[in-house]
């Protein structure tokens, strides 16, 4: 792993301000506190890949900048927003084309879509977000979408359900606890660097340990 110039790194910064700005009113779960645990996931998994660091950071910290969301599910603004940031600021082409192409293939959108782009770089931010959607702070994400969404915690009569397309996983109202089961707990077999599979291995028993109880609980068994 190269290091920062010290132009990149305060390039590094002013966009991490930028971010910071863009993400002030921000649901919970995609807010600037979720970019910056991404960035700091990132910088470590990095270290034992070789990439350009400068393309992780600036992935990193624009992999979420707009959520589609709150867009009408429009796809198109973060990556907009992003290309926007970096022509004014005069990024080098090749740095900013490899940024958006991160930013528009990050996405776990349930299904099987084939991927499109595929890099290093692109794997590392993609490990450090899959990252902080498990363990606890997976868990208190992942409840606080649920929350969002007006889900039940849980309800034993749904059963999960592991054939979902990506509109369907969209528009599913199922209970917040199926979806350990549907995309959580399916993510520790997913990550494509060593570094994200060991930290994962350790989050992933953790919630493992966090069912459990939960379901303890329900019974009033514990
Ligand atoms: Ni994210």
């Amino acid at each position: 792993m190269m290091e920062l110039s010290e132009k990149q790194a305060d390039f590094v910064a002013a966009t991490a301000n930028f971010v910071q700005k863009t993400l002030k009113n921000a649901e919970g779960g995609h807010d600037w506190f979720h970019t910056q645990r991404v960035y700091k996931n990132a910088m470590l998994i990095a270290k034992g890949e070789k990439v350009d660091l400068f393309i992780v950071a600036l992935g990193a910290l624009l992999h979420d900048i707009a959520d589609s969301k709150f867009y009408d599910g429009d796809e198109t603004v973060g990556p907009k927003i992003a290309q926007d940031f970096l022509d004014q600021h005069k990024v080098e082409k090749r740095v900013t084309d490899h940024v958006i192409l991160i930013i528009k293939n990050i996405s776990f959108k349930g299904g099987n879509r084939a991927k499109e782009f595929d890099s290093t770089e692109l794997q590392v931010v993609q490990d450090a977000d899959r990252l902080d959607a498990i363990g606890a702070i997976g868990i208190a994400r992942t409840f606080n979408y649920g929350g969002f969404k007006n889900r039940k915690l849980h309800d034993p009569e749904v059963k999960p359900r592991m054939d979902m397309d990506a509109e369907t996983y969209k528009k599913s109202a199922a209970p917040t606890i199926n979806h350990f089961y549907e995309k959580l707990l399916l993510l520790k077999d997913r990550m494509n660097t060593e570094t994200a599979r060991k930290i994962a291995e350790d989050r992933h028993k953790y919630m493992e340990g966090f069912l459990e109880q939960f379901y303890g609980e329900w019974e009033g068994s514990r």
